[in-house]
């Protein structure tokens, strides 16, 4: 499988989760960004793919969104809808130190290679006091291979949810989706926690919300599984790069 990239598949995304039909966003990660970054007045939304995240924040708050985004046509579609975005990787974000009052990172980090530098630009954007909003797919069940299995090869047949290796860093490309290749970093939860602790951030919230109807399966056979998490985050007033341990 090969990975031909986030431009390659900028059709599909818009497609298939930003136009208000997958119940994941609508139901969960719009609602909870919308309530966790409220009384911010200027967010920056990296890896903001088309923008969905940032229009429910300003019809909700009216705040001042900045998209910053590799895939040129998911920045021109963020324009084109009318938000504010730049043609930017994580690692390299194109703003000024402390200019955000919070950063919002949607589903973006399992996508970087180099978590450490993403992290160190977001600390650094994130003024001193300022929220760090992460959503992530959730590390503990959304290992490498993992995926609703039917086995016909006990009796009776089971369905259940495969895990691949959770505590090993892996990368690579993953069918996502017939037809769809992209490139994902699998890291455990404790890897995502420490880096943000290594550049300054405290954790102030974690949520673990019900995964949606369609995640669960037809039987309901994952509905207790955590498809989703969320870390609240806030930058320390004196943090450094990386701490000293
Ligand atoms: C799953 S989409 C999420 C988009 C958006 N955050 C949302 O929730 O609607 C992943 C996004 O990560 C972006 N991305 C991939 N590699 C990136 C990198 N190194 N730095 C920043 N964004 C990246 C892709 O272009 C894509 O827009």
């Amino acid at each position: 499988m090969t990975d031909r990239g986030w431009e390659e598949y900028a059709g599909w995304w818009i497609d298939r989760f930003a136009a208000d039909s997958d119940g994941d966003y609508r139901d969960q990660i719009i609602p909870l960004a919308v309530a966790e970054l409220a009384g911010a007045a200027t967010v920056v939304d990296v890896g903001a793919g088309e923008g969905q995240l940032g229009r429910a924040l300003v019809a909700a708050h009216g705040c001042r969104v900045i998209g910053v985004d590799p895939t040129r046509q998911l920045v021109a579609a963020a324009v084109a809808r009318g938000g504010l975005a730049v043609q930017a990787a994580a690692d390299a974000l194109p703003l000024a130190e402390a200019s955000a009052d919070a950063t919002l990172v949607s589903l973006v980090l399992e996508h970087v290679d180099d978590l450490d530098a993403a992290v160190a630009e977001i600390a650094r954007i994130t003024r001193p006091g300022g929220r760090f909003a992460l959503f992530l797919n959730h590390p503990i069940i959304q290992t490498p291979g993992s995926g609703l299995i039917d086995d016909y090869t006990i009796e009776p047949p089971e369905r259940y949810w495969r895990l691949g290796p959770y505590l090993v860093e892996h990368a690579g490309v993953e069918q996502v989706e017939r037809g769809v290749f992209l490139r994902y970093v699998h890291r455990p939860l404790s890897r995502y926690v420490n880096a943000l602790a290594d550049h300054g951030f405290v954790v102030e919230r974690m949520i673990e919300p019900p995964p949606s109807p369609a995640f669960a399966g037809p039987d309901g056979e994952a509905a207790t599984y955590p498809r989703l998490m969320y870390l609240r985050s806030r930058r320390m007033s004196d943090a450094g790069s990386v701490r000293d341990r």
